[in-house]
């Protein structure tokens, strides 16, 4: 696939600077938006992979055609990426599977495209103790690229040269998480990823570097279930209307935190149900963090509508999976069909938290597919 690399303009960032005394709480308390300083630098154990920020910025990525690798597929038995000593350990029955005994870095083509129709199954797989996470940047990102292009992240800290990949990391972190928890009740952020650009991320990869022996876990729910418990007077109008999702919120918070920016908002209109082209069910498309705005709707009944919504998805354990981090574990998951969240409950009684290190690449799949097609 060639690469979707934006044109690079290393004049236009603004500069990382210390954080500011009015800094806001933190946007996610999950990452960094400033580098990571003292201890950390010390005693992590992949430093290459700490957040850092190449002055670089992104023009807006051109629509592409997006073939979904999972499509491909024509002996859905998968022989070429579960071989007989491969143990597939469910979750929860209907999504979230465990995989052992695959190597992720040796598999063929046939077997990635396997890979990408079993996470449109299962929504959520992960690989433990996979050899990828220590073969670099590079082959990871190589990896990733056979399941779409590339995304670069707006704000968040990177690797040098590799501005694909999305760093999160916490480490101690005390005073910004306690100032955190002054105003917020819980750490939970529920989001899909990139939501607002025009071709989000279909397939996300998630590679544990370092993490706490227990907690960290990441928990995902399931759009198209959620979607289908209401009712189908609700779904039918529901399945009218469009949103607005957009990055400016998380670009304006970076600012005010003294991070660097690298891509100017971006503000997209998508179904609020959107088909998922592998499955072909329908899967809710909300989230908490980006969107701004449902087309049609006075804010009053805007707000009421993405509550209920939310509620419905956050609060549905019974179309939930959560999964639990073992060392060098990979964690692939489509981000069309799930909506997730990182639990931060691995905190010291004094707010500091352990080390949860974690890289992420994104790879950018088809615009969100309507139900009717008077979107297009
Ligand atoms: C993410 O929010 O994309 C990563 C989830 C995690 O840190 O577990």
């Amino acid at each position: 696939m060639p690469s979707s690399a934006p044109v690079l303009r290393p004049n236009k960032t603004e500069a990382v600077s210390s954080q500011k005394k009015d800094e806001p709480i933190s946007y996610d308390i999950n990452l960094p938006y400033v580098d990571v300083k003292g201890d950390s630098q010390a005693h992590t154990k992949y430093p290459k992979y700490l957040p850092s920020w190449d002055k670089v910025w992104f023009d807006p990525l051109p629509p592409f055609e997006y073939e979904d690798p999972a499509l491909r597929v024509t002996d859905k038995s998968k022989r070429n990426l579960l071989t007989p000593g491969t143990k597939v350990s469910d979750i929860q029955p209907r999504m979230g599977s465990i995989v052992e005994g695959v190597q992720l870095n040796q598999l063929s083509d046939a077997a990635k495209d396997e890979l990408a129709l079993l996470i449109a199954e299962r929504k959520v797989v992960a690989f433990p103790d996979q050899d990828l996470i220590d073969d670099g940047p590079a082959a990871q990102e190589g990896f990733l690229r056979h399941f779409g292009k590339p995304n670069y992240q707006p704000v968040s800290g990177s690797m040098r040269g590799h501005p694909g990949f999305h760093i999160i990391h916490r480490d101690g972190n005390k005073e910004e998480i306690t100032r955190f928890l002054e105003q917020r009740t819980t750490t939970t952020l529920w989001h899909q990823d990139v939501s607002y650009e025009i071709q989000p991320p279909a397939y996300v990869m998630l590679g544990l570097l370092e993490g706490p022996e227990v907690g960290g876990d990441t928990v995902f729910s399931a759009t198209d279930m959620a979607y289908k418990r209401l009712s189908p007077s609700l779904t039918s109008w529901l399945d009218t209307l469009r949103a607005v999702h957009s990055s400016a919120k998380m670009i304006n918070h970076a600012r005010l935190a003294g991070g660097l920016i690298r891509k100017d908002a971006v503000d997209t209109v998508h179904p609020l149900v959107r088909v998922h082209p592998v499955t072909g069910e329908k899967c809710l498309f909300v989230n908490g963090e980006f969107i701004t705005k449902i087309q049609g709707l006075k804010e009053p009944e805007q707000r009421w509508l993405l509550d209920f919504l939310m509620q419905h998805v956050i609060s549905g354990h019974d179309f939930q999976a959560r999964v639990r981090w073992q060392p060098r574990t990979i964690v692939m998951f489509d981000n069309r069909s799930t909506t997730h969240s990182a639990i931060v409950d691995y905190l010291d009684d004094d707010n500091s938290a352990k080390p949860r290190h974690i890289f992420r690449l994104c790879a950018l799949g088809e615009k969100p597919i309507p139900v009717y097609d008077q979107f297009e």
